[in-house]
């Protein structure tokens, strides 16, 4: 796999809460490589937090400061690289996944992914008077491009070992 991959990096797209931070650190372990969460390297570019990014400049401001960083990311592969929920809606993004990463999908249903954002519950897109609608409405819009990445995976609540091993056989 290794050697297929090249300077290529397995970018794991998904909606907030499906797993890709978790799973993509097991994986980044099981093969050796370096892994990277896109939102941590923007917080850290921005020196501030996700949630103050949005408040300070809004999230058009957000998006474009995600093209920037992930396009930067994807120069550095080999690596997992987990993406924020909205990354893969970037049609710059997708290209510069396509022409540098393989993408897969990490589907999660909607009962697993609202106990885990309830859990953790710091994402802003999700501070709305309904965020169980507003989950099903991103989930409807996002799905159908999220498909579009180069492998799916579902995740399940098995262990992330299990959904690791899954990503890797998926990419091989
Ligand atoms: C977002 C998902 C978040 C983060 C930001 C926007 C989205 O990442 O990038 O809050 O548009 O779905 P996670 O998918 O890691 O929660």
């Amino acid at each position: 796999l290794l050697e297929r991959l090249g300077t290529r990096s397995i970018v794991l797209v998904g909606i907030m809460g499906c797993g890709k931070s978790t799973v993509g650190r097991r994986l980044a372990q099981r093969l050796n490589l370096r892994f990277v969460d896109a939102d941590t390297e923007i917080q850290e570019a921005a020196n501030m937090t996700i949630q103050e990014i949005f408040a300070a400049h809004g999230e058009a401001y957000f998006r474009s400061g995600e093209e920037r960083v992930i396009a930067r990311l994807l120069q550095e592969g080999p690596q997992v690289l987990a993406t924020g929920g909205g990354a893969f809606m970037s049609g710059a993004t997708r290209d510069a996944i396509a022409e540098n990463g393989i993408s897969v999908w990490l589907n999660a249903d909607f009962d697993t992914v609202m106990a885990r954002v309830r859990k953790r519950s710091n994402r802003p897109l999700l501070q709305t008077p309904d965020p169980e609608g507003t989950m099903r409405e991103l989930m409807a819009k996002r799905y159908p491009v999220y498909a579009r990445a180069d492998a799916e995976v579902h995740s399940r609540d098995v262990p992330h070992e299990t959904v690791a091993e899954e990503i890797q056989a998926a990419v091989e």
